[in-house]
């Protein structure tokens, strides 16, 4: 297969569907505001899976490089990111979610009750969205995968120290730096409790 070309033809409608679900997401934020004077997240990104990381994943599952495994095979080709500035606020997203009636839950982690070893920290759902495009399979409307993380700030930028230090193999001191990267996680978690804190105490006050 030609580099470049692993989500063959379905490359625009990927892009259509991250889209229409950012579309929807911030659709609810926009009422949560106006009804309740707050957004429900602090900022949200949305990707596509590079070209050459999605071929090095079907390679690293010895999955041919083809539009059906990205698409049919694996879930993430298409990644939304809702960034929330308190722990109950990555709940209350999820409810929102789940109402979507274009969409269904196929996959549900929650790295937050369950922090990986490592101290990383987030809520995972792999969405399944029924959208009026041709699907790899054939169907229209097709079935299209998405993955969907939801942190809070403080594990956001965690996650990006740490996603930092995986590319950077050559360093030396990795056994400390495991454990300090661990340490730092609970420390950011224990200041995420004590924020949620804090704003339960103000709103009931
Ligand atoms: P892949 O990691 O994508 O092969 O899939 P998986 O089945 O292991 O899914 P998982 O839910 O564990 O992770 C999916 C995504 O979450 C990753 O691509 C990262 O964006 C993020 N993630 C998971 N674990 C970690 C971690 O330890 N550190 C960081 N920085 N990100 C992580
Ligand atoms: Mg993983």
């Amino acid at each position: 297969m030609e580099k470049n070309n692993i989500y063959g033809k379905y490359r625009p409608t990927l892009e259509k569907i991250m889209q229409d679900l950012s579309d929807q997401i911030t659709a609810y934020n926009n009422e949560e505001k106006k009804r309740m004077g707050v957004s429900v997240y602090e900022h949200l990104t949305a990707r596509i899976k590079t070209e050459s990381s999605m071929a090095e994943k079907c390679r690293r599952r010895n999955l041919p490089e083809t539009p059906e495994s990205a698409l049919a095979v694996l879930y993430d080709a298409i990644g939304i990111r809702i960034v929330c500035n308190f722990i109950d606020d990555i709940y209350r997203n999820l409810h929102h979610i789940k109402k979507f009636e274009n969409c269904s839950v196929v996959m549900e982690k929650d790295y937050i009750k369950q922090a990986k070893d490592n101290g990383y920290r987030s809520y995972h759902l792999i969405l399944e969205v029924t959208a009026p495009y041709e699907d790899v399979l054939g169907n229209n409307p097709g079935k299209f995968f998405v993955e969907i993380q939801l942190r809070t700030i403080a594990m956001d930028s965690w996650a990006s120290l740490e996603h930092q230090m995986k590319y950077k193999k050559t360093v030396r001191n990795q056994t400390l730096i495991v454990s300090e990267l661990k340490r730092l996680a609970d420390e950011l978690a224990s200041c995420d409790i004590s924020m949620q804190t804090i704003r339960d105490l103000i709103e009931r006050s």
